[in-house]
Protein backbone atom coordinates (compact mmCIF):
# COMPACT_ATOMS: atom_id res chain seq x y z
CA UNK A 1 0.00 0.00 0.00
CA UNK A 2 2.58 2.38 1.16
CA UNK A 3 4.52 1.34 -1.70
CA UNK A 4 1.35 2.13 -4.36
CA UNK A 5 1.07 5.42 -2.79
CA UNK A 6 4.94 5.71 -3.21
CA UNK A 7 4.37 5.48 -6.56
CA UNK A 8 1.38 7.91 -7.54
CA UNK A 9 2.99 10.38 -5.76
CA UNK A 10 6.26 10.04 -7.70
CA UNK A 11 3.64 9.66 -10.98
CA UNK A 12 2.20 12.85 -9.34
CA UNK A 13 5.86 14.39 -9.14
CA UNK A 14 6.84 13.69 -12.62
CA UNK A 15 3.62 15.48 -13.91
CA UNK A 16 4.11 18.47 -12.24
CA UNK A 17 7.38 18.68 -13.15
CA UNK A 18 7.16 17.81 -16.88
CA UNK A 19 4.53 20.36 -16.83
CA UNK A 20 6.34 23.16 -15.36
CA UNK A 21 9.29 22.44 -17.38
CA UNK A 22 6.35 23.03 -20.68
CA UNK A 23 4.83 26.07 -19.07
CA UNK A 24 8.20 27.67 -18.72
CA UNK A 25 9.68 26.62 -22.26
CA UNK A 26 6.73 27.61 -23.78
CA UNK A 27 6.95 31.38 -22.01
CA UNK A 28 10.48 31.92 -22.85
CA UNK A 29 9.62 30.94 -26.48
CA UNK A 30 6.72 33.37 -26.35
CA UNK A 31 8.89 35.97 -24.83
CA UNK A 32 11.36 35.30 -27.62
CA UNK A 33 8.47 35.37 -29.89
CA UNK A 34 7.78 39.28 -29.38
CA UNK A 35 11.13 39.97 -29.58
CA UNK A 36 11.04 38.85 -33.23
CA UNK A 37 8.43 41.30 -33.63
CA UNK A 38 11.05 43.88 -33.06
CA UNK A 39 15.05 42.86 -34.89
CA UNK A 40 14.92 46.37 -36.50
CA UNK A 41 14.54 48.26 -33.19
CA UNK A 42 17.35 46.04 -31.77
CA UNK A 43 19.74 46.51 -34.70
CA UNK A 44 18.84 50.47 -34.92
CA UNK A 45 20.21 51.26 -31.37
CA UNK A 46 23.04 53.58 -31.50
CA UNK A 47 24.04 52.10 -28.42
CA UNK A 48 23.79 48.27 -29.21
CA UNK A 49 26.38 47.39 -27.37
CA UNK A 50 24.96 48.84 -24.20
CA UNK A 51 20.86 47.77 -24.71
CA UNK A 52 21.44 44.45 -25.48
CA UNK A 53 22.77 43.32 -21.80
CA UNK A 54 20.12 45.31 -20.12
CA UNK A 55 17.46 43.75 -22.32
CA UNK A 56 18.74 40.43 -22.05
CA UNK A 57 19.27 40.72 -18.36
CA UNK A 58 16.58 42.86 -17.69
CA UNK A 59 16.36 43.53 -14.08
CA UNK A 60 12.93 41.24 -14.06
CA UNK A 61 15.05 38.39 -15.35
CA UNK A 62 12.80 37.45 -18.04
CA UNK A 63 14.59 37.85 -20.74
CA UNK A 64 17.62 35.23 -21.98
CA UNK A 65 20.66 34.98 -24.24
CA UNK A 66 19.44 32.79 -27.21
CA UNK A 67 22.22 30.00 -28.12
CA UNK A 68 21.71 28.13 -31.28
CA UNK A 69 22.93 24.77 -31.42
CA UNK A 70 23.48 25.34 -35.70
CA UNK A 71 24.16 21.17 -35.92
CA UNK A 72 20.97 19.71 -34.58
CA UNK A 73 22.89 17.68 -31.87
CA UNK A 74 20.76 17.84 -29.07
CA UNK A 75 17.02 17.92 -31.02
CA UNK A 76 16.08 20.05 -28.43
CA UNK A 77 13.55 22.86 -29.90
CA UNK A 78 13.92 25.14 -26.77
CA UNK A 79 15.39 24.96 -23.19
CA UNK A 80 15.96 26.95 -20.64
CA UNK A 81 19.70 25.62 -19.49
CA UNK A 82 20.73 26.56 -15.78
CA UNK A 83 24.53 27.17 -15.82
CA UNK A 84 25.71 27.97 -12.48
CA UNK A 85 23.92 31.42 -11.79
CA UNK A 86 23.33 32.06 -15.33
CA UNK A 87 20.56 30.84 -17.74
CA UNK A 88 19.98 30.49 -21.60
CA UNK A 89 17.72 29.79 -23.74
CA UNK A 90 19.36 26.43 -25.91
CA UNK A 91 17.55 25.98 -29.58
CA UNK A 92 17.78 23.80 -32.45
CA UNK A 93 15.59 26.50 -34.45
CA UNK A 94 17.49 28.35 -36.94
CA UNK A 95 14.77 30.80 -36.89
CA UNK A 96 17.02 32.37 -34.60
CA UNK A 97 19.55 33.20 -36.96
CA UNK A 98 18.98 36.71 -36.79
CA UNK A 99 17.26 37.09 -33.33
CA UNK A 100 18.35 39.86 -31.35
CA UNK A 101 19.03 37.81 -28.56
CA UNK A 102 21.32 35.45 -30.14
CA UNK A 103 24.66 35.51 -28.77
CA UNK A 104 26.20 31.99 -30.17
CA UNK A 105 25.96 29.60 -32.59
CA UNK A 106 27.07 26.00 -31.47
CA UNK A 107 28.38 23.45 -34.26
CA UNK A 108 29.18 19.80 -34.27
CA UNK A 109 31.97 18.98 -36.34
CA UNK A 110 31.12 15.95 -38.34
CA UNK A 111 27.31 18.28 -39.13
CA UNK A 112 29.27 21.11 -40.14
CA UNK A 113 27.79 21.59 -43.65
CA UNK A 114 29.73 24.71 -45.40
CA UNK A 115 26.88 25.56 -47.52
CA UNK A 116 24.83 26.78 -44.52
CA UNK A 117 25.97 28.78 -42.47
CA UNK A 118 24.91 31.08 -39.86
CA UNK A 119 26.02 34.10 -42.49
CA UNK A 120 25.97 37.01 -42.06
CA UNK A 121 28.06 36.87 -38.81
CA UNK A 122 27.01 39.75 -36.21
CA UNK A 123 29.99 41.21 -34.59
CA UNK A 124 28.56 39.65 -30.73
CA UNK A 125 27.72 36.17 -32.43
CA UNK A 126 29.82 33.66 -30.87
CA UNK A 127 30.59 30.27 -32.71
CA UNK A 128 31.71 27.55 -30.93
CA UNK A 129 33.04 23.74 -32.05
CA UNK A 130 31.80 20.61 -30.53
CA UNK A 131 33.95 17.89 -31.96
CA UNK A 132 35.49 14.87 -30.06
CA UNK A 133 35.38 12.64 -33.77
CA UNK A 134 38.62 11.69 -35.48
CA UNK A 135 39.87 13.61 -38.18
CA UNK A 136 38.31 11.44 -41.26
CA UNK A 137 35.09 12.37 -40.40
CA UNK A 138 35.73 16.04 -41.53
CA UNK A 139 39.30 16.87 -42.41
CA UNK A 140 38.25 20.57 -43.50
CA UNK A 141 38.31 21.36 -39.97
CA UNK A 142 41.50 20.64 -38.90
CA UNK A 143 43.17 23.13 -40.39
CA UNK A 144 43.91 26.81 -38.94
CA UNK A 145 42.17 28.97 -41.66
CA UNK A 146 39.00 27.05 -40.29
CA UNK A 147 39.46 26.40 -36.30
CA UNK A 148 40.45 29.73 -36.08
CA UNK A 149 36.80 30.87 -36.79
CA UNK A 150 35.27 29.72 -34.11
CA UNK A 151 35.39 31.51 -30.50
CA UNK A 152 35.23 28.53 -28.34
CA UNK A 153 36.16 24.86 -28.45
CA UNK A 154 35.88 21.24 -27.30
CA UNK A 155 37.48 18.73 -28.75
CA UNK A 156 39.96 15.75 -28.04
CA UNK A 157 42.86 17.98 -27.94
CA UNK A 158 44.35 18.79 -24.46
CA UNK A 159 44.75 22.53 -25.81
CA UNK A 160 40.80 22.87 -26.57
CA UNK A 161 38.90 25.30 -24.39
CA UNK A 162 37.00 21.98 -23.00
CA UNK A 163 39.40 19.30 -23.73
CA UNK A 164 38.21 15.99 -24.12
CA UNK A 165 41.19 13.61 -24.34
CA UNK A 166 39.99 11.13 -21.66
CA UNK A 167 36.50 10.88 -23.06
CA UNK A 168 36.34 7.23 -23.41
CA UNK A 169 37.75 6.41 -19.79
CA UNK A 170 35.36 6.49 -17.26
CA UNK A 171 37.10 6.49 -14.01
CA UNK A 172 40.67 5.57 -12.96
CA UNK A 173 38.74 2.72 -10.44
CA UNK A 174 37.69 1.49 -14.06
CA UNK A 175 41.54 1.22 -15.17
CA UNK A 176 42.91 -0.12 -12.08
CA UNK A 177 39.81 -2.43 -11.48
CA UNK A 178 40.66 -6.15 -11.56
CA UNK A 179 38.06 -7.63 -12.70
CA UNK A 180 38.40 -8.76 -15.87
CA UNK A 181 42.15 -9.48 -14.84
CA UNK A 182 43.36 -13.24 -16.09
CA UNK A 183 45.89 -14.26 -14.20
CA UNK A 184 49.12 -14.81 -16.06
CA UNK A 185 49.47 -18.83 -15.29
CA UNK A 186 45.81 -19.17 -17.20
CA UNK A 187 47.11 -16.90 -20.07
CA UNK A 188 50.17 -19.37 -20.48
CA UNK A 189 48.01 -22.40 -20.13
CA UNK A 190 45.89 -20.73 -23.43
CA UNK A 191 48.87 -19.88 -25.12
CA UNK A 192 49.99 -23.69 -24.71
CA UNK A 193 46.84 -25.03 -25.98
CA UNK A 194 46.92 -22.65 -29.30
CA UNK A 195 45.55 -19.42 -28.57
CA UNK A 196 47.76 -16.82 -30.55
CA UNK A 197 49.55 -13.82 -27.82
CA UNK A 198 48.00 -10.93 -29.97
CA UNK A 199 44.33 -10.44 -30.69
CA UNK A 200 43.09 -7.55 -32.95
CA UNK A 201 39.29 -6.40 -33.43
CA UNK A 202 38.82 -4.04 -36.00
CA UNK A 203 35.72 -3.71 -38.81
CA UNK A 204 36.54 -0.33 -40.04
CA UNK A 205 39.27 -1.01 -42.69
CA UNK A 206 41.98 1.34 -44.14
CA UNK A 207 41.42 4.30 -42.02
CA UNK A 208 43.92 7.26 -42.18
CA UNK A 209 46.44 5.38 -39.65
CA UNK A 210 47.35 2.69 -42.13
CA UNK A 211 46.97 0.36 -39.23
CA UNK A 212 45.77 -2.51 -41.20
CA UNK A 213 48.99 -2.78 -43.90
CA UNK A 214 51.13 -2.39 -40.62
CA UNK A 215 49.37 -5.47 -38.94
CA UNK A 216 49.14 -7.63 -41.94
CA UNK A 217 53.07 -7.06 -42.04
CA UNK A 218 53.23 -7.89 -38.50
CA UNK A 219 50.78 -11.09 -38.53
CA UNK A 220 53.54 -12.67 -40.90
CA UNK A 221 56.10 -12.67 -37.76
CA UNK A 222 53.63 -13.80 -34.38
CA UNK A 223 50.25 -15.36 -34.50
CA UNK A 224 47.57 -12.38 -34.29
CA UNK A 225 43.67 -13.50 -33.67
CA UNK A 226 41.56 -11.30 -35.71
CA UNK A 227 37.99 -11.18 -35.40
CA UNK A 228 36.67 -8.18 -36.63
CA UNK A 229 36.19 -7.64 -40.47
CA UNK A 230 39.83 -6.55 -41.18
CA UNK A 231 42.08 -9.00 -41.80
CA UNK A 232 39.93 -11.87 -40.49
CA UNK A 233 40.75 -14.95 -39.22
CA UNK A 234 39.03 -16.19 -36.23
CA UNK A 235 35.20 -15.78 -35.71
CA UNK A 236 33.92 -14.59 -32.31
CA UNK A 237 30.74 -16.48 -30.81
CA UNK A 238 27.53 -15.73 -32.91
CA UNK A 239 25.68 -13.62 -29.94
CA UNK A 240 28.87 -11.11 -29.78
CA UNK A 241 29.06 -10.34 -33.68
CA UNK A 242 27.66 -7.06 -34.10
CA UNK A 243 29.09 -4.16 -32.87
CA UNK A 244 26.73 -3.28 -30.30
CA UNK A 245 28.35 -6.17 -28.33
CA UNK A 246 32.07 -4.31 -28.23
CA UNK A 247 31.04 -3.45 -24.45
CA UNK A 248 29.53 -6.92 -23.31
CA UNK A 249 30.95 -8.67 -20.57
CA UNK A 250 31.29 -11.89 -23.16
CA UNK A 251 33.97 -9.96 -25.20
CA UNK A 252 36.01 -8.65 -22.73
CA UNK A 253 36.30 -12.06 -21.89
CA UNK A 254 37.00 -13.13 -25.13
CA UNK A 255 39.73 -10.71 -25.19
CA UNK A 256 41.33 -10.80 -21.80
CA UNK A 257 42.65 -13.91 -21.96
CA UNK A 258 45.25 -12.64 -24.28
CA UNK A 259 48.94 -11.19 -23.64
CA UNK A 260 48.16 -8.22 -26.19
CA UNK A 261 45.73 -6.40 -27.60
CA UNK A 262 46.58 -4.71 -30.62
CA UNK A 263 45.51 -0.69 -30.24
CA UNK A 264 45.73 1.07 -33.19
CA UNK A 265 43.85 4.45 -33.77
CA UNK A 266 41.97 5.14 -37.18
CA UNK A 267 43.79 8.17 -36.97
CA UNK A 268 47.62 9.58 -35.88
CA UNK A 269 47.08 12.92 -34.28
CA UNK A 270 47.95 14.02 -30.38
CA UNK A 271 45.54 13.75 -27.96
CA UNK A 272 43.42 11.35 -29.68
CA UNK A 273 43.32 8.59 -28.05
CA UNK A 274 39.94 5.83 -27.59
CA UNK A 275 38.36 3.16 -25.98
CA UNK A 276 41.12 0.93 -28.15
CA UNK A 277 43.71 2.41 -25.21
CA UNK A 278 41.55 2.26 -22.20
CA UNK A 279 39.64 -1.11 -22.76
CA UNK A 280 42.92 -3.41 -22.44
CA UNK A 281 44.19 -1.24 -19.77
CA UNK A 282 41.13 -1.83 -18.38
CA UNK A 283 41.04 -5.70 -18.76
CA UNK A 284 44.48 -6.30 -17.81
CA UNK A 285 46.01 -7.15 -21.10
CA UNK A 286 48.85 -4.89 -22.57
CA UNK A 287 48.25 -2.69 -25.55
CA UNK A 288 50.57 -2.57 -28.40
CA UNK A 289 49.29 1.03 -29.20
CA UNK A 290 49.60 2.84 -32.14
CA UNK A 291 47.95 6.38 -32.55
CA UNK A 292 48.39 9.33 -30.19
CA UNK A 293 52.37 9.95 -30.64
CA UNK A 294 52.07 11.82 -27.21
CA UNK A 295 50.36 8.75 -25.45
CA UNK A 296 52.92 8.10 -22.90
CA UNK A 297 51.83 11.70 -21.64
CA UNK A 298 48.33 10.06 -21.07
CA UNK A 299 48.99 6.52 -20.10
CA UNK A 300 48.66 5.35 -16.28
CA UNK A 301 52.41 4.43 -15.43
CA UNK A 302 55.72 4.76 -17.50
CA UNK A 303 55.54 0.63 -18.93
CA UNK A 304 51.82 -0.01 -19.46
CA UNK A 305 51.58 -0.01 -23.27
CA UNK A 306 53.89 -1.41 -25.93
CA UNK A 307 54.18 2.08 -28.24
CA UNK A 308 54.44 1.42 -31.83
CA UNK A 309 57.37 3.54 -33.26
CA UNK A 310 55.91 3.51 -37.16
CA UNK A 311 59.59 3.76 -38.63
CA UNK A 312 60.79 0.48 -37.09
CA UNK A 313 59.73 -2.61 -38.96
CA UNK A 314 56.77 -4.43 -37.83
CA UNK A 315 59.26 -7.35 -37.57
CA UNK A 316 61.25 -5.78 -34.71
CA UNK A 317 57.53 -5.51 -33.03
CA UNK A 318 56.98 -8.66 -33.22
CA UNK A 319 60.07 -9.99 -31.93
CA UNK A 320 59.63 -7.65 -29.23
CA UNK A 321 56.54 -9.61 -28.43
CA UNK A 322 57.64 -12.95 -28.76
CA UNK A 323 60.53 -12.42 -26.14
CA UNK A 324 57.69 -10.75 -23.68
CA UNK A 325 55.51 -13.86 -24.60
CA UNK A 326 58.23 -16.02 -23.17
CA UNK A 327 59.57 -14.31 -20.60
CA UNK A 328 56.79 -13.99 -18.22
CA UNK A 329 59.03 -11.11 -15.50
CA UNK A 330 59.28 -8.91 -18.32
CA UNK A 331 55.52 -9.43 -19.44
CA UNK A 332 54.39 -8.81 -15.80
CA UNK A 333 56.47 -5.64 -15.73
CA UNK A 334 54.02 -3.92 -18.01
CA UNK A 335 51.15 -4.67 -15.74
CA UNK A 336 52.60 -3.85 -12.15
CA UNK A 337 51.09 -0.52 -12.39
CA UNK A 338 47.72 -2.85 -12.56
CA UNK A 339 48.66 -5.78 -9.78
CA UNK A 340 49.33 -2.54 -7.88
CA UNK A 341 46.48 -0.79 -8.99
CA UNK A 342 48.80 2.19 -9.15
CA UNK A 343 48.17 5.36 -11.33
CA UNK A 344 51.55 7.29 -11.06
CA UNK A 345 51.25 9.69 -14.14
CA UNK A 346 50.11 12.94 -11.95
CA UNK A 347 48.89 14.03 -15.52
CA UNK A 348 46.20 11.57 -15.92
CA UNK A 349 45.39 11.91 -12.22
CA UNK A 350 44.81 15.46 -12.02
CA UNK A 351 42.77 15.21 -15.66
CA UNK A 352 40.07 12.59 -14.17
CA UNK A 353 39.97 14.78 -10.86
CA UNK A 354 39.43 17.90 -12.04
CA UNK A 355 37.71 17.37 -15.39
CA UNK A 356 33.91 18.56 -15.22
CA UNK A 357 32.09 15.79 -16.59
CA UNK A 358 31.46 12.47 -16.39
CA UNK A 359 31.30 9.41 -18.28
CA UNK A 360 28.23 7.05 -17.92
CA UNK A 361 28.17 8.61 -14.95
CA UNK A 362 24.53 10.36 -13.98
CA UNK A 363 25.75 11.76 -10.81
CA UNK A 364 27.92 14.02 -13.49
CA UNK A 365 27.39 16.47 -16.23
CA UNK A 366 27.73 15.36 -19.59
CA UNK A 367 30.45 16.91 -21.90
CA UNK A 368 27.76 18.37 -23.98
CA UNK A 369 25.94 20.39 -20.96
CA UNK A 370 29.56 21.36 -20.07
CA UNK A 371 30.60 22.50 -22.90
CA UNK A 372 27.08 23.94 -23.23
CA UNK A 373 27.82 26.28 -20.48
CA UNK A 374 31.10 27.41 -20.81
CA UNK A 375 29.69 28.88 -23.95
CA UNK A 376 26.52 30.20 -21.59
CA UNK A 377 28.76 31.62 -19.26
CA UNK A 378 31.32 33.30 -21.49
CA UNK A 379 28.13 34.80 -23.12
CA UNK A 380 26.80 36.37 -19.69
CA UNK A 381 30.37 37.85 -18.87
CA UNK A 382 30.21 39.40 -21.93
CA UNK A 383 26.48 40.82 -21.19
CA UNK A 384 27.85 41.56 -17.78
CA UNK A 385 30.94 43.61 -19.47
CA UNK A 386 28.63 45.55 -21.53
CA UNK A 387 26.43 46.35 -19.00
CA UNK A 388 29.06 47.96 -16.75
CA UNK A 389 30.27 49.90 -20.10
CA UNK A 390 33.16 47.37 -20.33
CA UNK A 391 35.26 46.59 -23.65
CA UNK A 392 33.99 43.10 -24.56
CA UNK A 393 36.03 40.35 -23.93
CA UNK A 394 37.47 37.72 -26.90
CA UNK A 395 37.83 34.51 -27.36
CA UNK A 396 39.47 32.93 -29.91
CA UNK A 397 40.38 28.96 -30.87
CA UNK A 398 44.06 28.58 -31.90
CA UNK A 399 45.83 25.98 -34.76
CA UNK A 400 46.34 23.33 -31.66
CA UNK A 401 42.65 23.23 -30.54
CA UNK A 402 41.93 20.72 -33.58
CA UNK A 403 45.08 19.87 -35.53
CA UNK A 404 46.15 16.38 -36.92
CA UNK A 405 49.21 15.86 -39.66
CA UNK A 406 48.37 14.71 -42.97
CA UNK A 407 48.16 10.37 -42.89
CA UNK A 408 51.02 8.45 -43.56
CA UNK A 409 50.86 5.50 -44.87
CA UNK A 410 53.47 2.49 -44.58
CA UNK A 411 55.93 1.70 -47.51
CA UNK A 412 56.52 -2.15 -47.02
CA UNK A 413 54.70 -3.92 -49.59
CA UNK A 414 51.99 -6.43 -48.24
CA UNK A 415 51.19 -7.81 -51.72
CA UNK A 416 47.92 -7.07 -53.63
CA UNK A 417 45.04 -5.55 -51.44
CA UNK A 418 41.98 -7.69 -51.78
CA UNK A 419 38.49 -5.72 -52.47
CA UNK A 420 38.23 -1.96 -52.51
CA UNK A 421 40.64 -0.03 -50.50
CA UNK A 422 40.36 3.55 -49.39
CA UNK A 423 44.17 3.36 -48.08
CA UNK A 424 44.77 5.56 -51.26
CA UNK A 425 42.14 8.13 -50.59
CA UNK A 426 42.93 9.78 -47.53
CA UNK A 427 45.98 11.37 -48.70
CA UNK A 428 44.42 13.61 -51.63
CA UNK A 429 41.41 14.35 -49.25
CA UNK A 430 44.29 15.70 -46.47
CA UNK A 431 45.11 17.96 -49.79
CA UNK A 432 42.01 18.49 -50.66
CA UNK A 433 40.86 19.38 -47.44
CA UNK A 434 43.63 22.29 -46.71
CA UNK A 435 42.27 24.28 -49.35
CA UNK A 436 38.55 23.74 -48.41
CA UNK A 437 39.29 24.95 -45.24
CA UNK A 438 41.14 28.10 -47.47
CA UNK A 439 38.05 28.61 -49.83
CA UNK A 440 35.79 28.22 -46.53
CA UNK A 441 37.57 31.25 -44.47
CA UNK A 442 37.82 33.80 -47.32
CA UNK A 443 33.90 33.35 -48.29
CA UNK A 444 33.08 33.38 -44.28
CA UNK A 445 35.62 36.59 -43.71
CA UNK A 446 33.49 38.16 -46.57
CA UNK A 447 30.12 38.11 -44.13
CA UNK A 448 27.39 37.11 -46.91
CA UNK A 449 25.39 33.58 -47.13
CA UNK A 450 26.89 31.79 -50.01
CA UNK A 451 26.02 28.67 -52.02
CA UNK A 452 27.77 25.29 -52.51
CA UNK A 453 28.57 26.20 -56.23
CA UNK A 454 30.07 29.31 -55.20
CA UNK A 455 31.89 27.02 -52.06
CA UNK A 456 33.39 24.65 -55.06
CA UNK A 457 34.33 27.87 -57.37
CA UNK A 458 35.81 29.47 -54.40
CA UNK A 459 38.07 26.14 -53.62
CA UNK A 460 39.24 25.74 -57.06
CA UNK A 461 40.02 29.25 -58.25
CA UNK A 462 43.92 28.79 -56.68
C1 LIG B 1 11.20 28.23 -34.82
O1 LIG B 1 11.04 29.49 -34.23
C2 LIG B 1 10.10 30.33 -34.87
C3 LIG B 1 10.07 31.66 -34.13
O2 LIG B 1 11.32 32.20 -34.01
C4 LIG B 1 8.73 29.70 -34.84
O3 LIG B 1 7.82 30.48 -35.58
C5 LIG B 1 8.81 28.30 -35.45
O4 LIG B 1 7.57 27.65 -35.30
C6 LIG B 1 9.88 27.48 -34.77
N1 LIG B 1 10.01 26.19 -35.43
C7 LIG B 1 9.82 25.05 -34.79
C8 LIG B 1 10.00 23.79 -35.60
O5 LIG B 1 9.55 25.00 -33.61
C1 LIG C 1 58.96 4.86 -14.10
O1 LIG C 1 58.15 5.08 -12.96
C2 LIG C 1 58.68 4.49 -11.79
C3 LIG C 1 57.64 4.62 -10.69
O2 LIG C 1 56.99 5.84 -10.73
C4 LIG C 1 60.03 5.14 -11.45
O3 LIG C 1 60.56 4.57 -10.30
C5 LIG C 1 60.96 4.95 -12.63
O4 LIG C 1 62.16 5.63 -12.40
C6 LIG C 1 60.33 5.44 -13.92
N1 LIG C 1 61.20 5.06 -15.02
C7 LIG C 1 61.48 5.89 -16.01
C8 LIG C 1 62.33 5.34 -17.08
O5 LIG C 1 61.06 7.02 -16.05
C1 LIG D 1 34.84 35.56 -32.05
O1 LIG D 1 35.71 35.25 -33.10
C2 LIG D 1 35.66 36.19 -34.16
C3 LIG D 1 36.52 35.66 -35.28
O2 LIG D 1 37.82 35.43 -34.88
C4 LIG D 1 36.12 37.54 -33.64
O3 LIG D 1 36.05 38.49 -34.67
C5 LIG D 1 35.23 37.95 -32.48
O4 LIG D 1 35.73 39.15 -31.89
C6 LIG D 1 35.20 36.89 -31.41
N1 LIG D 1 34.20 37.23 -30.42
C7 LIG D 1 34.37 37.02 -29.12
C8 LIG D 1 33.28 37.45 -28.21
O5 LIG D 1 35.37 36.50 -28.67
C1 LIG E 1 21.70 30.67 -47.08
O1 LIG E 1 21.67 29.87 -48.25
C2 LIG E 1 21.02 28.62 -48.11
C3 LIG E 1 21.14 27.89 -49.43
O2 LIG E 1 22.25 28.25 -50.13
C4 LIG E 1 19.57 28.84 -47.76
O3 LIG E 1 18.93 27.60 -47.56
C5 LIG E 1 19.49 29.67 -46.49
O4 LIG E 1 18.14 29.96 -46.20
C6 LIG E 1 20.25 30.96 -46.65
N1 LIG E 1 20.25 31.63 -45.37
C7 LIG E 1 20.08 32.94 -45.26
C8 LIG E 1 20.13 33.49 -43.88
O5 LIG E 1 19.89 33.66 -46.21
Amino acid sequence: MARLSLRKLSVICLCISAFLFLVITFQVVEELGQFDDTPVRWEAQGTSDLLTGDRIAGSSERRYPVIVWWSPLTGEQGRLGECGSHRCFFTVNRSYHAHPSTEAFLFYGTDLHVESLPLPRHERHQWALFHEESPKNNYKLFHEPVVTLFNHTATFSRHSHLPLVTQYLESLDALTSHAHLVPLAQKNRLRASGLAPVVYVQSDCDPPSDRDVYVAKLMRHIPVDSYGQCLHNRDLPAHLRDSTAMDDQGFYHVLSRYKFILAFENAVCDDYITEKLWRPLKLGVVPVYYGAPNVPHWLPSNRSAVVVDPAAPPERLAEYLRRLDENDEEYLTYLQWKYKREVTNEVLVSEMEHRPWGVQDLTQSNYIDVFECMVCNRVWENINRRKQGLKSKTWQAQADHLRCPRPRLFDFDVGPVEGPSLRNIWRPSYDQSIKEAQALRRLVVKNKNFTMAQFWKEVFRF
